[in-house]
């Protein structure tokens, strides 16, 4: 029996669900789509580019939700707009991302990548959301194991963090890598990662956490029904 590597496990679910949704013409020519951010997504990124160049897919409109993704596919030659261009009037038909966390409800926690604020105005946007992931993703409760991100103006850190700390959080500054002092993120803000000794009610959360003053987004998306395609070690890829 194989036994893939998370990387491979990657690989595999961002082509068999944009093949996949090929096939069930959730993708099809003429689309706007939504692209995510991350190693997961940048397989579907890879995947999309290579349907494009094979003539199956024409007059893809894709709408980035970071530098990294928006780099891809400058480089993969996919036309990248905004989700304020005349073409995409602020609407999308799907986008398609990776996750951090996936809970059984298929809420999700995401902002590993410190694209979340991104993300979310990108997926909140889109009709349909699909989310890709490896296995090790899947948890029973959100907020215990993976951090979850908060990005906030950079003057409201110290506040942020106290109204943080009374919702039951631990909070960590996120330090860059290989970049002296903290994360700066794609909008120019930084980021305080949290989590919770105890499971924690993500969808009231989510608004909560939104509501104190600073606060420019959190990483838990609950307000979506994506269709969720897991890789498995075993080779196989479960939709949700
Ligand atoms: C970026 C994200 C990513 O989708 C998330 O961190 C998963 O990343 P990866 O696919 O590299 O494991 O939310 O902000």
């Amino acid at each position: 029996m194989s036994s893939l590597t998370q990387k491979e496990q990657k690989k595999l679910v961002g082509k068999v669900a944009i093949d996949t949704l090929i096939e069930k013409k959730l993708i099809f020519s003429g689309m706007k789509i939504g692209l995510g951010t991350g190693s997961t997504a940048m397989t579907a990124v890879t995947r999309l580019a290579e349907r494009i160049s094979d003539g199956t897919l024409r007059d893809i409109k894709a709408v980035s939700t970071s530098f990294q993704t928006a780099n891809a596919c400058e480089e993969y030659g996919i036309p990248v707009f905004t989700l304020n261009s005349k073409l995409i009037n602020g609407k999308l038909d799907l986008a398609i991302d990776g996750a951090d966390e996936i809970s059984p409800e298929k809420h999700l926690i995401k902002g590993g990548g410190a694209a979340h604020v991104k993300e979310k105005i990108i997926e909140y946007s889109s009709n349909q959301l699909v989310i890709i992931a490896d296995e090790s993703k899947l948890v029973a409760t959100l907020g215990t194991k993976f951090a979850l991100p908060v990005e906030v103006i950079a003057d409201a850190r110290v506040p942020v963090t106290q109204a943080l700390e009374k919702l039951g959080a631990k909070c960590v500054l996120r330090e860059g890598v290989r970049k002296c002092g903290p994360v700066i993120t794609d909008n120019g803000n930084q980021i305080i990662d949290c989590t919770w000794e105890q499971p924690v009610n993500a969808v009231k959360l989510e608004d909560k956490i939104n509501s104190i003053t600073g606060v420019v987004e959190n990483g838990f998306f609950t307000k979506k029904n994506p269709i969720v395609f897991i890789a498995n070690a075993d080779g196989s890829v479960q939709e949700l």
